[in-house]
């Protein structure tokens, strides 16, 4: 067997626990190597029963210092795109696809950077995410990005071809799936940055729409 064939969370996942008890065990995951070099595990966080799960990349820089998702940049920026597309924050629950931050450090040593997580590690974490999915039991879940979308798709997803429209979620029974890009993605464009973030908020009335009227 190949040493990567071993990546898997599933031995640290505790059967039918409630999200406070995953939380607690996923602290001690090392189900693959990415819990080395991180500074903790992040967590999903947000309301326990909520309507919209909403799934990122990994953790970043600041996520990985404060143990929270989305607590950086992008995180601010999808507050705010939240917020204008009519969804109740309140009512969310944010969480990644991969829970430990996964970084290269520039020459001198100081600074972290960001780099992709691979499809192992995708499949190593997704036994978190799926307990999630059953704890929260949500109706909608978004997909931010690419990599969230093949975690919940598989490897053949394309973001670009695939977002702004409710998809079958296998995964969660019920649920109906709405990809979208990533709110980095926003941060990073060099033009029509306002056209890039409109685009994300109109995903996400997409995510709005298809809640089952109260
Ligand atoms: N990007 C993500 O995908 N997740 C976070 O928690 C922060 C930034
Ligand atoms: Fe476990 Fe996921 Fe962290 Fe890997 S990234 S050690 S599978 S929690």
């Amino acid at each position: 067997m190949r040493e990567d064939d071993r990546y898997d969370a599933t031995p640290y996942v505790p059967d039918g626990a409630g999200l406070a008890a995953l939380r607690r065990a996923a602290a001690g995951c090392e189900g693959c190597p990415l819990h080395r070099d991180a500074t903790q595990t992040v967590f999903g966080s947000g309301d326990t029963a909520a309507r919209v799960l909403l799934v990122g990349e990994q953790p970043g820089d600041q996520e990985d210092r404060r143990g929270e998702p989305f607590v950086g940049p992008a995180g601010k920026l999808l507050a705010r795109a939240i917020d204008d597309a009519g969804l109740d924050p309140a009512g969310t629950y944010v969480t990644n696809a991969v829970k430990h931050f996964k970084f290269t450090r520039t020459g001198s040593g100081k600074r972290r950077i960001h780099k992709a997580p691979g499809l192992r590690e995708l499949s190593a974490c997704k036994p978190w995410l799926l307990a999630e999915l059953r704890a929260v039991e949500p109706e909608v879940v978004v997909a931010l990005g690419a990599t969230a979308g093949k975690a919940l798709r598989g490897s053949a997803f394309r973001v670009t071809k695939e977002r702004g429209v409710p998809l079958p979620l296998p995964d969660a029974d019920g649920a109906v799936l709405v990809a979208t890009i990533h709110p980095s993605a926003v941060l990073r464009a060099d033009e029509d940055r306002e056209a890039v973030y409109a685009g994300l908020v109109a995903d996400l009335r997409v995510a709005a729409g298809a809640l089952r009227p109260d």
